[in-house]
């Protein structure tokens, strides 16, 4: 066990600091002790025993903070034979996070303070990626009767969402926004009008019509965001909506943005990635809720992202077995996976030139650490030792075997990535070792 940690000449990039530079990281105990061009040159010449530090020194790599990810589904307690906390947890640390948000429809529902310290109590256990609990706004997510916040926030909530279920009343979101807000916990919203989405099964357009399938509209997100927003702006709460994926929810945000009402988005990289093209031969893993749109929201996503009315990339990891996804598309559960997909996906979207590094790194990092309140992880003497190592030029396949999640649901399986993640430093120790493990 080394207990110093050095990155030598890696590329440096923290948003946070406006830091892209090539420099020499030193991590000792949980905290960053250097950081600066030559920093580790001394250290490494005398004094500390080589067999007390770690050196990694991988020419082209890119040092960033440690990832933050507001949306995953790791299914404990309930459904363990999708995802549990320890393979989640795994999975995180494979994909460059270093903090995850864990959604509560599970099985029971995360709606009670036992719960949500189950789940602090067990992350805790496991070590490595921490995991922080999003309780339900609802009980049972019904969608009637809040919860006990201020019990769930005091179990270590950081958050509150009904996720997989909209809150759609009216009255009830009213009071959510107005109770969490006294507790200074953020409302995510899982914007669908279940009326307009009934028995839908992708998105409504034209591939809808000619696949025969059932489609869930636009306009079932737009109108809860549109609503939401007025809420939001009545009772001066703090508001965040979960995997936006219309160009209409990014024309409400940013208006709403505009004028200074204090929401917040996140974006998956399937919905940056793919659109609904991906339904046409019926592939259960391209099943997703919100569903693959079209080109035009895909676009106004990704300028949404680049300017920033879009705050965050989330994976919304939604693992499922084969019992889920093998069947017919209508039979199937919505979602597929992410933790360990989604550096990569988004360094690939850098490469060609279509968002720029610092943006993506934010909406990776720092803007989802605000929105629930975490210290925004950086890269700087005298904080805390959080951080990812990335080959960006490694090449990998996407293989079962490879994966840490237990669930194997992504049209993304047999490609090619490039770009790999090295190393996951969470708290000084480290959480994932490409070396130790493998890819
Ligand atoms: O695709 C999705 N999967 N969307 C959701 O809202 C829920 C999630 C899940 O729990 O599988
Ligand atoms: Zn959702």
């Amino acid at each position: 066990m080394q207990d110093v940690l050095v990155f030598r000449r890696v590329r440096a990039v923290d948003p946070a600091r406006g830091l892209d530079a090539e420099i020499d990281v030193v991590v000792e105990g949980k905290l960053i002790t250097r950081a600066g061009p030559r920093a580790a040159d001394d250290l490494l010449g005398v004094g500390v025993a080589p067999d007390r530090v770690r050196v990694f020194e991988v020419p082209g790599a890119l040092l960033l903070p440690g990832l933050v990810d507001l949306h995953a589904h790791l299914r404990e307690p309930g459904q363990e034979y999708k995802e549990d906390i320890a393979s989640g947890l795994a999975a995180a640390a494979a994909g460059g996070f270093t903090d995850v948000c864990a959604m509560p429809n599970t099985s029971p529902v995360n709606d009670t303070r036992a719960v949500t310290e189950l789940l602090v109590h067990k992350a805790r256990a496991v070590g490595g990626t921490r995991l922080h609990p999003i309780a339900a706004i609802t009980v049972g997510q019904r969608g009637d009767t809040l919860t006990e916040m201020a019990d769930l926030k005091e179990g270590g909530a950081v958050a509150l969402s009904d996720d997989g279920r909209c809150v759609t009343r009216s009255d009830v979101m009213r009071r959510a926004l107005e109770y969490a807000s006294t507790f200074d916990l953020p409302i995510i919203q899982h914007a669908e009008d279940h009326a307009l989405t009934a028995g839908a099964e992708m998105h409504e357009g034209a591939v809808a019509t000619r696949l025969g399938l059932r489609g869930w509209p636009r306009v079932a997100e737009d109108v809860i965001v549109a609503r939401d927003v007025l809420l939001a702006e009545y009772v001066r709460a703090k508001y965040h909506v979960a995997h936006v994926s219309t160009m209409g929810s990014v024309r409400i945000l940013r208006e709403a943005k505009s004028r200074g009402i204090s929401v917040t988005a996140e974006v998956t990289p399937h919905h940056l990635l793919l659109t609904d093209q991906k339904l046409i031969g019926y592939d259960t893993a391209c099943k997703v809720n919100p569903p693959l749109r079209e080109t035009e929201d895909l676009v106004a996503l990704r300028e949404a992202l680049a300017d920033g009315t879009i705050d965050c990339i989330a994976t919304d990891h939604a693992p499922h077995s084969p019992l889920e996804k093998d069947c017919e598309l209508s039979e199937a559960s919505p979602g597929m996976i992410g933790l360990e997909l989604c550096l990569p996906l988004m360094l690939g979207l850098v490469e060609k030139g279509t968002l720029p590094m610092a943006r993506v790194i934010d909406a990776l990092t720092r803007a989802p650490a605000r929105v629930v309140g975490l210290g925004a992880p950086t890269i700087a003497e005298g904080a805390p030792a959080n951080l990812v190592l990335v080959d960006p030029n490694r090449a990998w396949k996407v293989e079962a075997e490879r994966l840490r999640t237990k669930s194997k649901n992504t049209p993304f399986m047999g490609q090619t990535m490039k770009g790999m993640v090295l190393a996951t430093i969470a708290g000084g120790a480290i959480a994932f070792d490409v070396e130790a493990k493998g890819r």
